[in-house]
């Protein structure tokens, strides 16, 4: 199956597929790495990777007057005429994609959420994790990835993940602890979601 990646940043969720393929763990291929930022650092891993970047900013459309509408319309059609994946996975993503894109490619995303489905939708979900567990209010955390729907952080949930919070953690230690569970069930989810399709086997 082929696979369009969307990346926001640092990219530690791009290098676990990347490292999942590599190893064989993973039968796909990776057609394309498109960043919102010219400066993720997850665009070095890809080139390290030798998988092809695309640099695609928000601010040439609002320094035009444009909407994000549009700007999202125009990266689903070039996403669709140029690469027709099987899967397109954000993966740390930072833009909320509206409507109009799903609807250019419908039942194709997916999205990796530091945190369980109905909790903490949208962005510092681990830190607010973190601070309703100190004052008593949740047992533990989680990850999940989910099928994309216009509102954020829901959608049928592929697979989830518990993962604990223990007294003696700091922000950073829970953070760790949360990013090292994604890098595993981003690339079992992109699995799940292919086989569900038929578009993979073991
Ligand atoms: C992850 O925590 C993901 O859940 C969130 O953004 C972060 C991306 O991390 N949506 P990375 O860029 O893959 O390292």
């Amino acid at each position: 199956p082929k696979l369009v990646i969307l990346i926001s940043g640092n990219g530690s969720n791009l290098q676990a597929f990347i490292d999942a393929i590599e190893k064989g763990d993973l039968k796909a291929e990776i057609q394309v790495v498109i960043s919102n930022k010219k400066s993720a650092y997850g665009l070095e891993r890809a080139a390290k990777a030798n998988i092809p970047t695309f640099v695609f900013p928000l601010k040439p459309y609002k320094d035009a007057g444009k909407t994000r509408v549009e700007y999202d319309v125009d990266l689903a059609n070039i996403i669709k005429e140029k690469y027709n994946p099987d899967l397109i996975v954000l993966a740390g993503w930072m833009h909320i994609l509206s409507a109009e894109f799903i609807d250019i490619l419908p039942g194709k995303i997916i999205n990796l959420h530091p945190a369980l489905p109905g909790q903490f939708d949208g962005t510092h979900a681990i830190q607010r994790a973190y601070k309703a567990f100190m004052e008593g209010k949740i047992p533990h955390t989680g990850v999940m990835v989910h099928k994309v729907i216009p509102q954020v952080d829901r959608g049928e949930t592929i697979l989830t993940r518990v993962v604990p919070i223990y007294k003696e953690d700091t922000e950073d230690t829970l953070e760790e602890r949360i990013h090292s569970v994604e890098h595993e069930i981003i690339v079992e989810g992109a699995k799940v979601f292919l086989k569900n399709k038929n578009l993979y086997e073991d």
